[in-house]
């Protein structure tokens, strides 16, 4: 049996699925296994792929597609696929998005990001204190001049939408002005731990879906991204409380919890009864409203990715790419 996620129209008329499958393998799995996981996940029901160039797996992913279509499971209009220009391709947007269509054998994208705000490059794999010299404060004209690129591929009809991904309140109130083209969606770090409710409200009231990266709280997210008093959503009590309330893991929970509010969850796994049961979990058995308001309240603010790699010269603190 195949499960099947309700779906949200969004602000360009088109739909989205309401979950799907994260495919950043946090340098612990390989391109291999997330393809195998894609079109396992495809076959059980998921009908969305949040992909990245600089995931370095959109070529095995394509395969994964072209095995699905050519077996009938899905058509090309009866999935979604996203993917992101990464830091250094800022200004060859066109390029990255063409490239990451031909790796993933497709001919238009449904939602493509601009990855982070900053063209500011790391490279894969590299420690939590590297830094490159090259990296820049956020500047809103580099960002629209980014921005009218994905304009024209929106035109084009390469991409059916246009997405911005960790991204602050100012920083969208200073760069949606410019804009032309309203993006369609906001890829945000979204946990129990770390609920954003001023960025989530604010995406929410101009149309603007948002879209729930580390829904889990990364629990194998790689050394970069971890610090001492980082918060395990999966283990905050509140969570625990109503998982043992369903009789399910805090998995189904934080998904769950991320879905009611109308978060699109991406939670990633290579492993197929987690992969299944994250669906399951945002088709059935819902939390009461009791529920939802004791999970509001387990928020920490506790921010996982922090971004440190991407601070400029002279920058102090990971808190400065986040005002
Ligand atoms: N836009 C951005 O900048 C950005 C940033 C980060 C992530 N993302 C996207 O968001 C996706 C999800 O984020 P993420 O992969 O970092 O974190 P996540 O989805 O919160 O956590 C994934 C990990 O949770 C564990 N897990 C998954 N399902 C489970 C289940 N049912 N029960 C118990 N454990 C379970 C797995 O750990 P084990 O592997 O140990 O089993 C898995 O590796 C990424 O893959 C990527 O597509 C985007």
């Amino acid at each position: 049996m195949t499960m099947t996620a309700h779906t949200y129209i969004l602000n360009n008329g088109h739909t989205m699925p309401a979950i799907g499958i994260g495919t950043f393998g946090s340098d612990k799995y390989t391109a291999d296994e997330i393809a195998n996981a894609v079109y396992g996940a495809v076959k059980y029901g998921y009908r969305l792929i949040d992909c990245a160039e600089v995931y370095g797996n959109e070529r095995e992913i394509g395969g994964s597609l072209k095995r699905l279509f050519d077996e009938g499971v899905v058509g090309r209009e009866d999935i979604f696929v996203t993917s992101k220009v990464w830091n250094d391709h800022h200004r060859e947007v066109r390029k990255s998005c063409e490239r990451s269509l031909s790796a993933l054998g497709l001919s238009y994208l449904d939602l493509y990001f601009i990855h982070w705000p900053f063209p500011n490059y790391h490279a894969p794999g590299c420690a939590g204190d590297a830094r490159n010299k090259d990296s820049v404060p956020f500047s809103v004209d580099e960002f629209i001049s980014t921005y009218r690129q994905c304009e024209e591929l929106y035109r084009d009809g390469l991409i059916r939408a246009i997405g911005v991904s960790n991204m602050t309140v100012s920083k969208l109130e200073a760069v949606l002005p410019h804009v032309e083209i309203m993006p369609s969606a906001l890829e945000m770090e979204l946990h129990p731990a770390f609920q954003q409710p001023e960025l989530f409200r604010y995406a929410l009231e101009r149309g603007i879906r948002p879209i729930g990266f580390c829904p889990l709280g990364s629990p194998s997210r790689p050394e970069r991204d971890r610090t001492e008093d980082d918060a395990a959503a999966m283990e905050l009590p509140e969570v625990k409380t109503v998982a043992g309330a369903h009789g399910v893991h805090p998995a189904a929970v934080c998904l769950k919890w991320a879905s009611q509010r109308g978060a699109v969850p991406i939670p990633f796994s290579v492993k197929e009864a987690q992969y299944r049961s994250n669906l399951d979990a945002v088709c059935s058995d819902p939390l009461t409203d009791a529920e939802m308001e004791a999970l509001a309240r387990a928020d920490r603010n506790c921010r996982l990715v922090k971004g440190q790699v991407f601070l400029w010269e002279g920058a102090s603190d990971w808190r400065e790419l986040w005002t």
